[in-house]
């Protein structure tokens, strides 16, 4: 396994460019499985998910080629295994999402039932009453879910759960409804925009999607899809990542291609830290934009965040924004409305000299002058992330472990960090 050495703090400054969404990618990738023809995608970032998922594509009869111009062409040649294994759904989550496109497809999917993983539980009932409202007979088998349909019938379909709508099931039930015989509404649809870059895709395919991006989605059944070609959108959650790499530093850092318009929240939360995000220019494609985040020179003030289903603040960033509040001038209060368990850096802040005091679903932070390096260990994802930022702003060495969960989401952290100035290194544990 690998580590991060970070010798902090430090003060970043350039350009970065930011990436095609891995949300977005995922469940566009497994939508090549609703066709016959050849897909082409554009920007879809290289990462150990990505990779993932198109080992499990191939095993599923469906191959993907990097094109001499980098764009990644998906080629479906056979449908004699509809099974997702466990071997890779426990390694990622979304692999879950070949399961709607599968059963439309060929009558039936077996999708190893994904277990809890580090931020939580996580079920998928929402993604099966959702099938099941289309017609699908779905069973237990040896751990696998097992879905079977002749054809899907369209119809409404409520997607609503204790936590909000399920974005993942959305993509599913939507895929999966590309396909069906008559019209499905899906009620309390996921928002984000990884769902409206799907359906722009499968639009592109043939299908008929209205009010992606809205709550209530209406899909027209069609026979079949074709090819198509499209561009991921760029990942609003890296973007939110280098805002706060930049924020937490005092830094001068120039996003390009951000998603600015799908981030509103977080810039209010910048906003009501004390700090400004400039939009630089609106000549680049709809959607995209370059910004410059300007602190002042100060640190953040205190705030109260709350995470929200899109478009409230995402908490794919809350552990991140946590980061940069161990730093802030007063006392912060955060709490997660989507994964209430979601809180594995609290006590690796902690051992950074961060004053964190959890109750349940919410975090207390005291804002202190100075973290301090220290060996800690990344758990997931984005707790990942934010011990990486909290360790750019602490004094002295940090070296995070297990950093193979950074690599799940961010495409070379290091080099590109490195680049804007910080000391970091990636190593191998054994040589630490
Ligand atoms: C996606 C994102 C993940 C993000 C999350 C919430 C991908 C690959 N992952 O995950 O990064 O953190 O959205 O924005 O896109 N729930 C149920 N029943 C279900 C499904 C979900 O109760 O059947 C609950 C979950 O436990 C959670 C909430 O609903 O509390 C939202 O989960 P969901 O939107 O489904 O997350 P994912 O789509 O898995």
């Amino acid at each position: 396994m690998q580590a991060f050495i970070i010798n902090g703090p430090m003060r970043l400054a350039g350009t970065i460019r930011i990436s095609g969404s891995k949300n977005a990618a995922l469940p566009i990738l497994a939508a090549a499985l609703l066709t016959d023809e050849p897909i082409t995608l554009h920007d879809v970032p290289p990462l150990r998910d990505i990779t993932n998922m198109r080992a499990l594509l191939t095993e599923l009869g469906c191959e993907s080629a990097t094109q001499p111009d980098g764009s990644l062409t998906l080629t479906p040649s056979s449908t004699s295994n509809s099974h997702a294994r466990y071997d890779i759904v426990r390694t990622m989550r979304a692999s879950v999402c070949v399961l709607g496109p599968l059963l439309a497809r060929r009558g039936e999917a077996r999708v190893a039932m994904p277990g809890g993983c580090a931020i939580g539980t996580r079920p998928i009932d929402l993604h099966l009453q959702g099938l099941t409202a289309l017609g699908a007979e779905i069973s237990l088998e040896g751990g696998d879910v097992v879905a079977r349909a002749q054809r899907l019938k369209g119809t409404t379909v409520f997607l609503g759960g204790p936590f909000g709508s399920t974005v993942l099931g959305t993509a599913n039930v939507m895929s999966a409804a590309t396909l069906a015989e008559g019209v499905t509404v899906i009620e309390s649809a996921a928002c984000e925009p990884e769902i409206v870059d799907l359906a722009a895709v499968l639009n592109a395919m043939g299908a008929h999607i209205r009010g992606a991006g809205t709550p209530r989605i209406t899909i027209e059944g069609v026979s079949s899809l074709h090819g198509a070609e499209h561009r991921i959108l760029p990942d609003r959650i890296q973007a939110g990542t280098y805002m706060l790499a930049s924020a937490i530093t005092a830094g001068d850092v120039r996003l390009d291609n951000c998603p600015l318009d799908s981030l509103l929240a977080v810039e209010d939360r910048f906003q009501a830290a004390g700090f400004t995000i400039n939009r630089l220019d609106d000549t680049q494609p709809a959607g995209r934009c370059s910004i410059t985040i300007h602190t002042g020179g100060e640190r953040a003030g205190p705030i109260r965040l709350t995470t929200q289903p899109f478009p409230g603040y995402p908490t794919d960033l809350q552990a991140q924004m946590m980061a940069l509040l161990t730093l802030a001038r007063g006392n912060s209060v955060v709490t997660e409305k989507i994964f209430p368990e979601r809180f594995l850096h609290v006590p690796e802040l902690g051992r950074m000299g961060a004053q964190v005091f959890r109750q349940g679903p919410t975090v207390v932070i005291s804002g202190v002058d100075r973290l301090v390096g220290a060996p800690v260990m990344a758990s997931d994802l984005r707790a990942s992330a934010s011990l990486v930022l909290a360790g750019l702003a602490a004094e002295g060495k940090t070296t995070i472990s297990r950093i193979y969960h950074l690599d799940r989401g961010y495409d070379r952290m290091d080099e590109r960090l490195r680049a804007l100035g910080a000391s970091i290194q990636r190593v191998e544990e054994d040589d630490l």
